[in-house]
């Protein structure tokens, strides 16, 4: 017989064995919350090392992130992405390649800097550069990628799109595509390791629909950025409609940065910048942060900008208006402001108009120019100004109180 307390005890610990089973239960959703609460800030090796990177570039990267004050503007993220993978061992455990002598060292080294790491995969046999892939190997990869100390895997589609092809209706190839997402979702989420995870698959079969419920705490919309006005204005303009799938824990992604590559003036890089931080995008810096000219720095470090991208509320924000080559995009912000860029797509100057009654505000605003840094005071009528070819004005509007 029990005696009473016993009991009692008896029935404690089986709401406590119950509680622990439902704890286990959660950390899938309470993972993706924890991880990316705000779109991911860090640096991806592709747009400007693609196959040329290997141990002593990420070390190099992790060490200018600080040096730079990019850590402290928010970047964590040392993301290695496509090449370094090597051959699997008999037992089918990857390894890299020479390129990478001691992944778990090399963790080891962006963790002392306050940094994290991040790696690439794909769910098909091959990666997009022909590298070993995780097909037929999630959970051994899943479960290597946590011993190394790696804390964010982006997981490339590539060669799984030819098996998606010969799986005779497009409703079969999309089963594949979604369960192969869900198998290292699953995988990674055994390891107990929070791990930051990016689909990139290029926004087939209307990602944004279904991929936050397959796991992802972020997803590429888009094919490949290039470091041109032409691909970020097709690119971030073509976004219109997507900012209701967003939100914490689960982002759209239009790309990794190409601010600071040489293929834009800085008035583009500026609108690159503001377009992303309106979008709520991840801020993936893309270019070699040991040679960063000032002005490269200063537009990747802007901290109102960032608080823009990083506002807590994780509201998208969307095109208002288009007209022409002027495009108005609003972001909602936490505090109550929004976000304003004033968009020209023309490659002259062209006079713009922010009409704040039209945009929500009932009565007279405060209006701060963000890239300017300057207040512009208490106004009552809408504010004309002139806006650079490619460029942006970008405001900080609240209401007058
Ligand atoms: C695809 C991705 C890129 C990059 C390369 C690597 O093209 O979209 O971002 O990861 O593969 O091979």
């Amino acid at each position: 017989m029990i005696p009473r307390a016993a009991g009692k005890f008896a029935t404690a610990a089986a709401w406590l064995a119950l509680f622990a089973l439902f704890a286990c239960a959660i950390p899938s959703r309470a993972q993706s919350q924890r991880v990316a609460a705000t779109p991911p800030m860090g640096w991806n090796s592709w747009n400007h090392f693609a196959a040329k990177v290997d141990d002593a570039t990420i070390r190099a990267q992790a060490d200018a992130m600080v040096s730079t004050g990019m850590r402290d503007a928010g970047y964590v993220y040392v993301n290695i992405d496509d090449t370094w993978e090597g051959q699997r061992d008999a037992q089918g455990f990857i390894h890299p390649n020479s390129k990478f002598p001691d992944m778990k060292a090399l963790a080891g080294y962006v963790h002392s800097k306050g940094l994290k790491l991040g790696i690439y995969s794909s769910p098909g046999p091959k990666t997009c550069a022909g590298y070993e892939g995780s097909y037929g190997h999630e959970q051994q990869d899943a479960e290597t990628y946590a011993s190394w100390g790696i804390d964010y895997l982006k997981y490339d589609l590539c060669s799984l799109h030819d098996r998606m092809e010969q799986a005779g209706s497009p409703e079969a190839a999309h089963q594949i595509m979604v369960d192969a997402y869900v198998k290292m979702r699953d995988a990674l989420r055994r390891t107990g390791r929070p791990i930051v995870y990016s689909f990139c698959q290029y926004g087939f079969d209307a990602v944004w629909r279904w991929g936050a419920q397959a796991g992802a705490n972020l997803w590429r919309t888009t094919g490949d950025i290039k470091d041109n006005y032409g691909r970020i204005a097709e690119i971030g303009f073509g976004q219109a409609g997507l900012a209701k799938f967003a939100g914490p824990g689960h982002w759209n992604d239009p790309d990794m940065l190409e601010v600071g590559n040489g293929g834009m003036t800085t008035e583009e890089y500026r609108t690159h910048m503001s377009l992303w931080a309106i979008l709520a995008a991840p801020l993936l810096a893309g270019n070699d942060l040991t040679r960063m000219t000032p002005q490269a720095l200063a537009l990747l470090t802007n901290r109102e900008v960032i608080a823009i991208d990083q506002d807590p509320a994780g509201k998208q924000g969307d095109r208002f208006s288009a007209e022409g080559p002027m495009e108005i995009w609003v972001r909602p912000l936490a505090d109550g402001s929004k976000a304003v860029g004033l968009f020209n797509r023309q490659d002259h100057p062209l006079d713009m108009q922010a009409d704040f009654h039209a945009l929500g505000f009932p009565g007279s605003v405060r209006v701060r120019d963000v890239w300017r840094a300057k207040d512009l005071g208490r106004m009552s009528a809408p504010y004309n100004v002139r806006v650079p070819g490619h460029g942006v004005v970008l405001l900080r509007v609240s209401s007058f109180r």
